[in-house]
């Protein structure tokens, strides 16, 4: 059974509450898991029973939330061997930004580079489609599930 780590990049809450509202369904279902908002790469197991899910915004000009931007800094410095590693990502942005769940898809792209397995493309919720994003989880849930059953 896998323990999911869930590591957030949130500045005004919303994948916050996206994260709480997709660990609540890994409970239901009998995973554990563990919320990350202020991730450290030395609190994080890295092991194939401890998937990664990414849940973050982006802010500023495509930027990472200041809560997460030392993390893929960490990442980038200290280039860890993340073979055993399996992970997703949950993207949150807004399409009236130019570089939409851009921190996203650089979060993704550093960790493919480390070599971590990505299991199902990032997953992106517009905020302006999406005002309640957690609802969006719901309907994408189901199928990622299959992925670890
Ligand atoms: C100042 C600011 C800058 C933003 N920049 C981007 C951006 O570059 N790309 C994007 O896709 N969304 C952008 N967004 C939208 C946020 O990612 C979106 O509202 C998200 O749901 C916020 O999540 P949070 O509440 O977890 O911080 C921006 C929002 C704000 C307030």
């Amino acid at each position: 059974m896998y323990t999911f780590e869930i590591i957030v990049g949130t500045t005004l809450g919303s994948a916050e509450y996206v994260a709480d509202h997709l660990a609540e369904k890994l409970i239901e279902q009998g995973f554990q898991v563990n919320i990350h908002l202020d991730p450290k790469l030395e609190s994080l197991p890295i092991d194939s029973k401890h998937p990664w899910i990414i849940c973050t915004a982006t802010h500023g000009a495509g930027d990472y939330p200041d809560n997460i931007a030392p993390f893929a800094l960490q990442l980038q410095q200290s280039s860890p061997d993340l073979t055993r590693i399996q992970y997703s990502v949950i993207a949150l942005g807004s399409k009236s930004y130019d570089q939409f769940c851009n921190a996203g898809h650089m979060i993704d792209r550093q960790l493919a580079k480390l070599n971590a397995k990505r299991v199902t493309k990032t997953f992106e919720i517009c905020t302006l489609e999406t005002p309640i994003p957690e609802d969006a989880i719901d309907g994408w849930y189901p199928q990622w599930l299959n992925n670890w059953l």
